[in-house]
């Protein structure tokens, strides 16, 4: 399907809902056409046409934003930043695009895909860690700040990136990991050379242990990977007896060390290799704002902030006592994540980023269990949005969607912050997985593609989601990376590969031909993570030529999105409806309809005399939406 063309999937023409010339008529009469599939086409140039048709707009009073903007007469914030409404594609860069063929990822295979992604039609890129990192934790191990991880590239070639996804029209956010570093930075290298007490180690978070010999862990705190947060060092001031110096991997010391050499322990709420900073000294603070200003000033449009809920910890460092979860979505009151003092930092970062041109942006990570939690990060001098997970975690039920649908609003519209909608990322598994899998998740992975992009807000694509990948769930275990793997429990591990199993989402991307790489990267080298040979049918390349793929549908959401002033930030309201069956209204002439039930439903009187715009599969030749579809209308 070509860019500026809509697909209407409606079978035919036989009910007054059933496709756009309704409201076009009589001009837009010649603006259906049957594609060789059967489903119709609705021009570009019409679409324009229905739009000037639109009734004016709804009068109401001026909302304020949390940064001084107005509501214009549309209902959206007048002159509001890109990211209020921005749809956001997240490059997981390891397994985009490989320019070298050696299996990963990397910056010149981004770039060389940039106009996909223009063509596809999303705003703005955020592409996970891309730093020199041992990779231990695939780059949220963190070794060197500034630079790039040569295996992805060099700086010029993030330079180059930058210009050319600018050129194209692309925003990039880049991800910063502020809670840990990897423990080959210099600055934990310097912290193990270095005695205890000493400025080295109070960068990060070193303390005696428990025991007559300190051989118990500080407290019970639980690592995200599994297992204890905290490692015990080898030291006996700053050297064990064999002369080595403590930072020398045990390995290449030999022997286990006496128990009076054993020394502190460190806190990493994850992998030992990430160990946790301690962001009350003023030195790891400064560091970041350098950090931030480092790439602001090469024109980067803003940062993902990595576990932002996790920088405070409390500093009497409670044992948990089987009182607190670890994992999952951080409950109020817990003594390492969502702690009052981390508002600090973003309000510092704030300052930061309100110095520079161009509505720069900071996107949090927050696992928080409420969103009245989450809004807490969003006031107007700290972050400007988050990621939200109460969509994510949502199931495929209506009851569950509306009403995470209505607490993110109810609480981010406290503080005049936008919703963001995301399904996907690479630490859990795919959606239509989650969905259910097979044709049954694909099915409702395409309806909740048009739920989420006309809700109010930004959305996240999670790359691959535009190609309905689902979760790999059968990778052997010798191939996978994710440091959870190697501490999970496998008795946690779950069917759909969830459980802390995160490469099955991390598979990478088939672009073209018929077999693995599926020119991931040149020739016929094979990826770093295994591709399912059934992947064939999924290529973009396949789905580029198919008017009814995945693709097609995101593709023509998205132009719909640009085109049609309700879609992206601003207000909706439901319509009443029974049973299986979403509803909500966009002023000033935009309608959702989701019917997230198996059997089909009539629409709602709202849309009689509206005009479909898109569906996620064809409606029934009646108008009616069959189970597990969702339409939009203009009205
Ligand atoms: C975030 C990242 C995840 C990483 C963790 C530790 O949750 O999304 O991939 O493992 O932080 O940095």
């Amino acid at each position: 399907m070509s860019v500026g063309t809509v697909r209407c999937a409606a079978p035919h023409l036989a009910s007054p809902i059933a496709c756009g010339q309704r409201l076009a008529s009589p001009a837009g009469r010649d603006a259906c056409r049957t594609a060789p599939n059967g489903s119709f086409l609705l021009r570009g140039a019409q679409r324009k046409r229905l739009r000037a048709d639109r009734p004016p707009a709804v009068e109401r009073a001026p909302v304020a934003w949390s940064d001084g903007r107005v509501q214009d007469e549309t209902g959206q914030p007048a002159n509001a930043p890109w990211w209020r409404s921005a749809v956001i594609y997240q490059i997981y860069p390891r397994s985009f695009a490989d320019s070298d063929g050696d299996g990963v990822g990397d910056l010149p295979g981004i770039r060389s895909r940039l106009p996909y992604l223009r063509e596809l039609g999303v705003d703005a890129v955020w592409i996970s860690p891309f730093y020199p990192s041992p990779m231990a934790d695939a780059g949220y191990d963190v070794s060197d700040y500034r630079d790039i991880e040569p295996i992805f590239g060099t700086l010029a070639d993030a330079d180059a990136m930058l210009a050319d996804a600018h050129e194209l029209g692309i925003r990039v956010i880049i991800d910063l990991v502020p809670n840990h570093t990897s423990d080959e930075h210099e600055w934990f290298r310097a912290a193990l050379a270095a005695a205890p007490g000493s400025p080295e180690r109070a960068r990060y978070i070193f303390r005696d242990g428990r025991g007559e010999h300190g051989e118990i862990p500080p407290n019970d705190w639980i690592s995200n990977f599994g297992g204890p947060a905290w490692t015990r060092v080898t030291e006996s001031n700053g050297s064990d007896r064999s002369g080595h110096d403590a930072s020398t991997p045990r390995s290449a010391r030999g022997g286990r060390p006496a128990p009076d050499q054993r020394g502190q322990w460190y806190l990493h709420l994850f992998d030992p290799k990430q160990p946790d900073l301690d962001w009350t000294n003023p030195e790891v603070v400064a560091e970041f704002e350098s950090i931030l200003r480092f790439w602001l000033d090469r024109g980067i449009d803003g940062f993902r902030i990595d576990v932002a809920h996790g920088l405070a910890k409390d500093p009497e460092m409670p044992d948990l006592e089987g009182n607190w979860a670890t994992g999952g979505p951080a409950v109020e009151g817990h003594p390492h994540w969502d702690r009052d003092e981390v508002h600090d930092v973003y309000r510092g970062w704030r300052r930061v980023t309100d110095s520079y041109d161009g509505d720069r942006v900071f996107v949090g990570e927050v696992w928080v269990q409420k969103p009245e939690q989450l809004a807490r990060y969003l006031r107007s001098d700290e972050l400007h949005t988050a990621f939200n997970f109460t969509y994510l975690l949502a199931s495929w039920d209506a009851k569950s969607l509306h009403n995470a649908i209505d607490d993110s609003i109810d609480a981010l519209s406290a503080v005049g912050a936008p919703a963001t909608w995301v399904l996907s990322n690479h630490d859990v598994v795919r959606h239509v997985t989650r969905y259910g899998g097979g044709a049954v998740g694909v099915r409702r992975a395409r309806a909740a593609a048009l739920l989420t992009l006309a809700l109010p807000g930004g959305a996240y694509v999670y790359q691959g989601e535009e190609l309905g990948l689902a979760e790999v769930t059968d990778l052997p275990p010798e191939v996978r990376q994710d440091p959870a793997f190697a501490r999970y429990d496998p008795g946690l591990v779950r069917a759909d590969g969830g459980g802390g199993l995160r490469d099955g989402c991390r598979v990478p991307i088939p672009w073209s031909g018929d077999a693995p790489p599926f020119g991931f990267g040149p020739g016929s080298g094979q990826p770093w993570l295994p591709q399912p040979a059934d992947w064939a049918a999924l290529t973009v390349e396949r789905q580029q030529a198919d008017p009814v793929s995945m693709l097609a549908l995101y593709q023509a959401a998205l132009e719909l999105r640009r085109d049609r002033p309700e879609l992206g930030d601003g207000t909706m309201a439901w319509i009443d409806t029974d049973g299986d069956v979403l509803a909500f209204r966009r002023d000033p002439g935009f309608v959702c309809v989701v019917n997230v039930g198996g059997e089909p439903v009539a629409a709602p009187d709202a849309v009689r005399d509206g005009a479909l715009l898109l569906s996620s599969d064809p409606l029934l030749p009646d108008g009616r939406l069959p189970g597990t579809t969702s339409a939009w209308y203009a009205v």
